[in-house]
């Protein structure tokens, strides 16, 4: 089933129009894994999604249209994003980085405080740290941190930008790890930009291609990956 579909997606910044009107669609359930060169429009297309940057076209999550709905109301229908770069608040606590995710739930604080356990009991290394400013975290412990504020508005879709931009590569493969985990026990569904194509495609259900803010090939990781030009040109392996 559909969750998340765009078509005709156009946005930018002022007068400057990258995304010159793509189709994206996400399904329940899937990892979706969209790949492109620095300045393609990745990072403009989550912008779009969430709601940050104006953007036009026809946009639904779950049925509903969404193209005029803010950033608040986006979260609280159920779409979280960890943004590029730093996705925590450096001044406050650990802690207080989750608590700030939940900030859209009405299911007070007894379920909040929940979550923040769960997440703390699937981070340890959190955990030690609840107390300590974010800021002063490490980079992979600040993209876990990232990632587990995003979880806390209890989204169906995230959408997850380079998380692993920075990170030794085996802190990279344990996010990639727990977001499959959390796919698979949780039903998340996930639209993740990754520069690292090979190491995204093996977790990928599909895979856009994205070129000066246009769609240039999509299919699944098994088609992309067996198209000899599409690799050599835009994958490089
Ligand atoms: N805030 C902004 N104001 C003006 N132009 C911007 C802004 N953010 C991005 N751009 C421009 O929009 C284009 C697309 O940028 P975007 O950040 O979406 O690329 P990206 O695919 O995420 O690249 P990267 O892989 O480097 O993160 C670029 O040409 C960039 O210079
Ligand atoms: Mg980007």
């Amino acid at each position: 089933m559909t969750l998340f579909s765009a078509r005709g997606l156009t946005a930018g910044y002022g007068p400057l129009k990258v995304l010159e009107g793509i189709d994206l669609e996400v399904n329940e359930g899937e990892i979706v894994v969209m790949l492109g060169a620095n300045g393609a429009g990745k990072t403009t297309t989550m912008r779009a999604i969430s709601g940050v940057i104006a953007r036009h076209g026809e946009i639904t999550f779950d049925g509903h249209n969404i193209q005029k709905v803010g950033p608040d109301a986006i979260v609280r229908a159920g779409i979280a994003q960890v943004p590029q770069g730093r996705g925590t608040f450096p001044e406050l606590s650990v802690e207080d980085n989750l608590r700030a995710g939940a900030y859209v739930r009405r299911d007070g604080s007894g379920a909040v405080q929940a979550d923040i356990d769960k997440w703390f009991e699937l981070f340890p290394r959190l955990a030690e740290r609840r107390s300590q400013r974010a800021g002063s975290l490490s980079g992979g412990e600040q993209q876990m941190l990232a990632i587990a504020r995003a979880l806390m508005s209890r989204p169906r879709l995230l959408l997850c930008d380079e998380p692993s931009m920075g990170l030794a590569p085996m802190i990279t493969q344990e996010l990639f790890q727990m977001i499959e985990r959390l796919n698979r026990d949780e039903g998340l569904s996930v639209l993740l930009v990754e520069q690292n194509a090979n190491l995204a495609m093996h977790m990928a259900s599909r895979v856009y291609l994205l070129e000066t803010g246009r769609i240039v090939a999509s299919g699944t990781a098994a088609e992309i990956g067996a198209d000899d030009t599409i690799r050599k040109a835009y994958l490089g392996f």
